[in-house]
């Protein structure tokens, strides 16, 4: 990563006449806009590595297979590639390459990451066709990754002695791959069989339909969201900008000619930016303030049923749960997995936690009935600011409400459950469709 991570120019209207004269840092209402850098200077972080040891025992064999099919709905005429990355049997970081046998990055030396030359990339059909990949054994933590033209992966040995797979960073307007759309749906195929999902936790790039077809010929089908949905989600965050002057449009990425590329999640973008670390104090204050008064019922939706909690001394306390949670900070909230979020404690916790941070996301606590949480069910989210606007532009793009906008996404009522999973034992076919089939 060079320098800053990112930069905007000054007004949306100069990226969109192509106007791209000197960028300067950014007025709350413009996008970010990509400027790619060299594979050295790709970032090394938690988000775009697979980790492991350098590999002893390659996979030769054909263990649990599965066939991936990748058919091409995207709006373009350019040859789109397939990558498809995970650990081994053995947790190896491995490549899948396109004679269909595992590729393991060779020792690399030193702390600078090295392009991975190997064919890696599976060259897709034309628009409307689709190809199909055979999975040779079982790859866990993996990633199907799609791209319009190639994209760069490259390895690199940590001070530790192990090998890290780095991938293209979405959070990286300067990462080498940045000018490129991509984006990427998650699995893991164990013993056990398969699971996948299209998350929106962490950013939405190049969008994917997903439909599980199991041995015992059962399916299941995650449609996600729209084609055009990256279009339509940065022109949502850039009115909602221009309403609030927060800096929502400055979450998405454009190329310099005004395409929208991807758009980071608010916890993203909020460890990387310090401009929405305020955001949600107001809203946090009149909801401690109100639940010092009355009740607030967490719905455990299990033996527990409804548990309720009272602020008491600037913390909130559930009965039976010994903890308590003090105020939560923007980030907290955005990041859902700090401060009084922190993902510890018993199950009762953890349980109210999930449900309070979801109920804070979707901004429930001060709305008539949004006392009991979760009740009020999806009509209900996001419909007073402060919210999250990038899970509510996500929810509204997407086709079938399927999709994780955050981590706990799956708190669920009357059965709305909009995790974009799919999952069975005995998989037959993965297939995705890369750019979603509306
Ligand atoms: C992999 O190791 C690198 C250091 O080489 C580290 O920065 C990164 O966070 C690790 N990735 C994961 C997913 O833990
Ligand atoms: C999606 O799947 C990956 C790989 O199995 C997993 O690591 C990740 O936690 C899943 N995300 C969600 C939101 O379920
Ligand atoms: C709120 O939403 C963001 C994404 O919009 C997500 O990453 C975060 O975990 C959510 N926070 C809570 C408290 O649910």
């Amino acid at each position: 990563m060079k320098g800053a991570i990112g930069f905007a120019v000054a007004a949306a209207t100069a990226m969109f006449s192509g106007v791209m004269a000197k960028p300067t840092f950014s007025a709350a209402t413009a996008g970010t806009v990509v400027d790619p850098g060299t594979v050295a200077e790709m970032m090394v972080t938690e988000l775009n590595t697979l980790n492991g040891t350098l590999v002893e025992n390659p996979i030769t064999t054909l263990g649990n297979t599965m066939t991936v099919r990748i058919h091409h709905n995207f709006n373009s005429n350019q040859q789109l590639y397939a990558y498809l990355i995970g650990r081994d049997r053995n947790d190896v970081p491995t490549v899948l390459q396109s004679n269909g046998q595992y590729f393991y990055p060779a020792r690399v030396s030193g702390p600078v990451p090295t392009k991975i030359s190997a064919p890696i990339g599976h060259k897709l059909s034309s628009k409307g066709g689709y190809v199909d990949i055979q999975i040779p054994d079982t790859l866990s933590s993996g990633r199907i990754y799609v791209s319009e033209g190639e994209l760069t992966f490259s390895a690199v040995m940590s001070d530790l002695g192990y090998m890290s797979l780095v991938q293209p960073a979405f959070v990286d307007p300067q990462d080498v791959n940045a000018n490129k759309f991509w984006g990427f749906v998650e699995f893991t195929l164990n013993d056990a069989g398969v699971f996948a999902n299209i998350s929106f936790v962490d950013f939405v790039g190049l969008v994917f339909s997903m439909k599980l077809t199991l041995g015992s010929g059962a399916t299941q089908e995650v449609i996600g969201l729209q084609s055009d949905a990256i279009q339509k989600i940065c022109q949502g965050l850039k009115e909602q900008s221009a309403r609030d002057g927060k800096p929502w449009a400055s979450h998405c990425m454009y190329r310099s000619d005004g395409t929208a590329l991807r758009v980071l999640a608010p916890n993203i973008y909020a460890d990387l930016h310090r401009d929405m670390d305020n955001y949600y104090d107001s809203y946090v204050n009149q909801v401690w303030d109100k639940y010092s008064r009355e009740d607030l019922f967490i719905n455990t939706q299990g033996s527990r049923g409804k548990v309720p909690c009272r602020v008491s001394g600037n913390v909130l306390k559930c009965q039976g749960d010994s903890m308590g949670f003090p105020k939560p900070t923007s980030r907290d909230i955005f990041g859902c997995n700090s401060g009084p979020f922190a993902n510890t404690g018993d199950d009762l916790h953890r349980n109210i936690l999930a449900r309070l941070c979801a109920a804070f996301n979707r901004s429930e606590l001060l709305l008539s009935g949004g006392n009991t949480t979760p009740s009020l069910g999806s009509s209900k989210y996001y419909t007073v600011d402060p919210t999250s606007h990038f899970s509510r532009l996500v929810h509204k793009y997407e086709v079938d409400g399927k999709g994780y906008a955050f981590s706990y996404d799956d708190v669920e009522v009357n059965g709305q459950n909009p995790a974009g999973v799919v999952a069975g034992a005995a998989p037959k076919l993965l297939e995705v469709w890369a750019g979603g089939r509306s």
